[in-house]
């Protein structure tokens, strides 16, 4: 099971705190049967650059894996995890110079959280076209969180521009929501599901009991389409990984 989207390097964001935090949020994913986490830190730019963000966030990913180390079953017993960034969409993204240094390593791939208030412009929806011309793939983060608060148009507008789609687990979980999920899930609008865990209570790793849930309501082929992309994430990050961490 691979988890697309998680806050789970220490430190950096409003994420896990510290070391103890993450290495219990790990275990949690482990019970579930997860072995592959996209660590997505919050990435803004109006209050940091890139080339910061990275420093930070490699450095707290090194102390995380000297601590996993250490750990009776040692590195080897914990899923593999791959660097990446939720950057936060602002005016200018499209030329901001480095942008492939923030996709998921080994990928093109670029989780995007759209705004939040207000309506999304035409600008934002022209803007990610561009991004997607410029050969990175745009990924929106947890769509499903703009449903009630943008008009379907414009959900439809950015759907249009051929960006990725995830979808947060609590979506698939809360009685609120779930029936729409299963339908979006059985119609393959929904390339990638995650929990967008930030820590080991409210907002804990959940996409063990979600995809179980998914499984159960419409078997085991549901989940075919978003099985198809995390096995060419794995794959792109392993051969990343073979090539000493070179894009
Ligand atoms: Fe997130």
């Amino acid at each position: 099971m691979l988890d697309f989207h998680s806050h789970l390097i220490p430190g950096v964001d409003d994420g896990s705190k510290d070391i103890k935090m993450s290495v219990g949020m790990l275990d949690m994913w482990k019970e579930q049967g997860v072995d592959f986490i996209c660590a997505t830190p919050h990435f803004y730019a109006d209050s940091n650059s890139p080339s910061r963000f990275l420093e930070k966030r490699n450095t707290a990913y090194a102390s995380l894996m000297e601590a996993l180390q250490q750990t009776p079953g040692g590195l080897s017993s914990y899923p593999e995890i791959a660097l990446g960034a939720e950057v936060y969409y602002y005016r200018g993204l499209s030329s901001c110079e480095d942008l492939n240094s923030l996709c998921l390593q080994g990928t093109k791939l670029l989780l995007i959280e759209m705004p939040f208030s207000g309506k999304w412009t035409d600008y934002m929806i022209r803007e990610i076209t561009e991004i997607k011309s410029m050969g990175i793939i745009p990924v929106a983060a947890h769509i499903e969180r703009y449903m009630k608060i943008q008009p379907s148009g414009k959900i439809d507008d950015l759907l249009d521009t051929g960006i990725l789609i995830q979808c947060n687990a609590e979506f698939f979980l809360s009685a609120k929501t779930r029936k729409k999920a299963f339908r979006m899930i059985s119609d393959k609008t929904i390339d990638f599901i995650g929990s967008d865990a930030h820590n080991l209570t409210s907002r804990q790793p959940d996409i063990g009991p979600a995809e179980a849930a998914i499984e159960k309501k419409l078997g085991p082929d549901a989940l075919h389409h978003v099985r198809k992309n995390e096995s060419l994430v794995r794959e792109a990050f392993r051969a990343y990984k073979a090539r000493g961490g070179k894009e």
